[in-house]
């Protein structure tokens, strides 16, 4: 185990399944203690917990539902309470913006509600958790957000999502320049298709899937460790010079 994140503490939202589990899973390995949220999926995060354990590190899940900018507040007093108590004080170091929740929905079928339900988790809620955590961030911590490729190559058949993702990698160029002379680093990792719930129905479809791969330099479907990785580098000391980035991992897709 390399323990590049020792001594250090992360929050990682939506980390019940897929690729934020992923992400928790490795900064734990590295080191890190990891508050990990969650939504609907308890026994997910509870799985998650268990697993992190069982490997030796440090973890423990709280419930958000960030579609409710409101709830945020409340979420980091639960935050702050777990940290007194395991680390003698509420500052963390690591955040990650990962929670999301499905992008599908087209221009034809988009109703307001359902825009403002993407709006909400996937643009909304990362802003109004950096304005939580900046009290509780230390100085040299690192901010790093789930982007998408979408958000700079849209997607047409998912326009909403596209947009929103535009909006989290706006986001972390303006933050980056704020948070620059505290030298917290921010950053958007942007996947390509990772193996996740989020795109299950997709990989039914076997044309689709060779359609993919074959439109992918690495010539496969990424998966969330692939990811994980990228954000272990960004969160540790090797990653300190690189902030106001939006980095694609995506295998090389439509280059
Ligand atoms: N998979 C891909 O190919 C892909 C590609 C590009 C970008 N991404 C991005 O990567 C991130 C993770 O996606 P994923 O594929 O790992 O998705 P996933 O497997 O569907 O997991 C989504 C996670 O987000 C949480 N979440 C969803 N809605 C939420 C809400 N309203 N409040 C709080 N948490 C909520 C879920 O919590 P519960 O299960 O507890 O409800 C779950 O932990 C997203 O930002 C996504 O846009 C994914």
């Amino acid at each position: 185990m390399s323990q590049l994140l020792k001594g250090k503490t992360a929050l990682v939202t939506g980390a019940s399944r897929g690729i934020g589990r992923s992400i928790a899973e490795r900064l734990a390995k590295e080191g890190a203690t990891v508050a990990l949220t969650y939504n609907a999926s308890k026994s997910g995060a509870e799985e998650a917990v268990a697993a992190i354990e069982q490997a030796g590190g440090n973890a423990f899940a709280l419930q958000a539902d960030l579609v409710d900018a409101g709830s945020i507040p409340a979420l980091f007093e639960r935050l702050d309470a777990e940290l007194a108590q395991r680390n003698g004080n509420k500052s963390f170091d690591i955040l990650v913006n990962n929670a999301g929740n499905s992008g599908w929905g087209g221009l034809s079928d988009a109703t307001p509600d359902r825009w403002n339900t993407m709006f909400a988790v996937h643009a909304r809620a990362p802003f109004f958790v950096v304005q939580s955590a900046l009290g509780r961030l230390s100085d040299g911590g690192r901010i790093i957000n789930v982007s998408s490729g979408a958000g700079t190559r849209p997607m047409h058949v998912v326009p909403i999502y596209s947009m929103a993702k535009a909006s989290i990698n706006n986001l972390t160029h303006s933050l980056a320049m704020e948070l620059g002379p505290r030298r917290i680093t921010v950053n958007a990792v942007a996947p390509g298709w990772i193996r996740t719930d989020m795109n299950a129905a997709v990989r039914e479809n076997a044309d689709m899937v060779k359609a993919i791969e074959a439109d992918t330099a690495l010539g496969r479907f990424g998966e969330t460790s692939d990811i994980a990785a990228v954000v272990a580098f960004l969160a540790s000391a090797e990653g300190r010079w690189v902030t106001g980035q939006v980095i694609e991992a995506s295998g090389g897709y439509k280059l």
